[in-house]
């Protein structure tokens, strides 16, 4: 029990998947997993654990944003002892060649900041995912017959942002897609030594302003969990 997970010591898997919204989670143990119970409710939030192929896994909100994401990521990893941490969410493309529903897997999350700059102080620290999480992500992926962009990504700490000349600084540099959370994710995982790994679907494009609507992102949020349940076992993600 810590001060944001009414969890006892053992439900929480070594294996968590973080959408930000607490009912995808809800949406996604029920959909996907096994023998999902409920291990948290603290504040709203949503955390569900089950098995997935016979694997322990749990399903845990993150909240909107990297204050949020970092308070569950470190007491998921410290206190409960989470090994493997995968955020699938969505993303706002930021080159022309995307398309909505694309899959990203964010191979590096560049920022303005992070709860973990003042810790960082004069570092300008380049979080990455994962490796070995990478890349079975990627065969997940390609099994499943979507061929996934893999790149760099930004975590904002703006959704609505007035900073046109930043958005278009980072195009230029190749940035794919625009989130809020993955970049602290990959700084705390790296800290405790346990696997991070972001997998996004474009829901909306920053250059066309395409958007998917709410029944198209929850069935582009169903390849996603599919690629990050498979990366994280490294199996296949058919079916
Ligand atoms: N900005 C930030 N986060 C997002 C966006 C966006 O445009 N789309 C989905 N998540």
């Amino acid at each position: 029990m810590t001060i944001h997970i009414g969890a006892e010591p053992g439900d929480i898997a070594p294996t968590v998947l973080l959408p930000g919204d607490p009912k995808r989670a809800i949406w996604a143990a029920e959909k996907f997993l096994d023998d999902a119970r409920q291990v948290n409710a603290v504040r709203g939030m949503a955390g569900y654990t089950g098995t997935w192929r016979g694997h322990p896994v749990t399903i845990h909100g993150s909240g909107m944003g990297m204050p949020s994401l970092s308070i569950y990521a470190n007491e998921l990893i410290r206190d409960f002892g989470a090994r493997t941490l995968i955020r699938i969410g969505s993303c706002g493309a930021m080159q022309p060649a995307l398309e909505l529903h694309d899959v990203i897997l964010a191979m590096t999350a560049s920022s303005v900041s992070t709860p973990s700059s003042t810790l960082l102080r004069e570092l300008n620290y380049a979080p990455c995912a994962d490796w070995g999480l990478l890349r079975a992500a990627v065969r997940a992926a390609e099994v499943a017959e979507i061929t996934p962009h893999v790149g760099g990504i930004y975590s904002s700490d703006t959704f609505y942002d007035e900073r046109a000349d930043l958005s278009q600084a980072l195009t230029r540099h190749g940035t794919l897609a625009v989130e809020m959370e993955a970049a602290e994710l990959y700084t705390v995982a790296a800290r405790y030594g346990a696997r991070a790994l972001a997998v996004l679907t474009v829901s909306d494009h920053l250059i066309t302003g395409a958007a998917l609507d709410a029944e198209a992102r929850e069935r582009s949020f169903g390849a996603m969990i599919n690629i990050a349940l498979a990366a994280a076992f490294d199996a296949d993600a058919a079916g």
